[in-house]
């Protein structure tokens, strides 16, 4: 596998370094795509979150594909439908570099606040974070929850394509566990003996993640439709 990221990056230096360029996108990739592009088992995971490409690449590799991670600057739309706004970063990104690329896009959405954060799960975080959420269900019996991430894939010379996967949960009492990223700690998935998602190792998360989910449709997708 690391043989194949190398390749990449010695592959694609003059291209990486064009991905502000505003005009003539297109027309830097460095390579011919249809021919030489390993289809099926390479696949760039655009991304700034290393947790997310870390969990993406356990799962990538069940399949054989090497997930590497490209880090750009794409648009992120406000949509009340994160399908929408995986497809328009995917779109975005391969206009930007001219490459086949993935993103993913996700949101935990509480069934007793009408779906809260859901699309807007990123701000949520950031502003109350999980102590907001806990405070906010403080009181709240009823405490189901899922986590619901898409998958998009777009190419230069492809339709995009899009994944879903979702996690049935709840949200937890109080805050658990120091392992993983974002809401993790305060959500249990249904057939998780009671832990959360942040008392988990990444294998054990991959079990049951709605992200480990739309992964597996994803490859199993790219690993044959080539
Ligand atoms: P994003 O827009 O896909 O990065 O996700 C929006 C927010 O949802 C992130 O800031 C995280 O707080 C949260 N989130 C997404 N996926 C997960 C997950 O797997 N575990 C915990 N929180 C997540």
């Amino acid at each position: 596998m690391f043989k194949c990221l190398n390749l990449f990056k010695l592959s694609f230096p003059k291209q990486l370094n064009k991905f502000n360029a505003s005009s003539n996108r297109r027309e830097t990739a460095l390579i011919d795509r249809k021919s030489s592009f390993p289809w099926g088992k390479v696949a760039f995971f655009v991304t700034g979150n290393f947790h997310k490409f870390s969990e993406a690449r356990h799962v990538l590799a069940e399949y054989k594909v090497a997930g590497a991670l490209l880090k750009v600057r794409t648009i992120e739309i406000q949509d009340d439908n994160i399908e929408n706004i995986a497809r328009a970063s995917a779109i975005d990104t391969v206009e930007q570099c001219g490459l086949p690329v993935f993103v993913e896009d996700a949101g935990l959405f509480i069934d007793a606040l009408g779906g809260f954060p859901g699309p807007y799960s990123s701000y949520v975080y950031r502003t109350i974070g999980t102590q907001g959420i806990i405070e906010l269900m403080d009181k709240v019996k009823k405490r189901d929850a899922y986590f619901h991430s898409v998958v998009a894939f777009s190419s230069p010379e492809k339709p995009t394509k899009c994944f879903h996967g979702k996690v049935k949960g709840k949200i937890s009492r109080e805050e658990r566990g120091n392992l993983g990223f974002g809401f993790d700690p305060v959500f249990e998935p249904l057939g998780g003996q009671d832990k959360t998602f942040a008392e988990m190792s990444t294998k054990e998360k991959n079990r049951f993640s709605h992200r480990a989910r739309a992964l597996r449709k994803f490859a199993r997708w790219y690993t044959s439709a080539f």
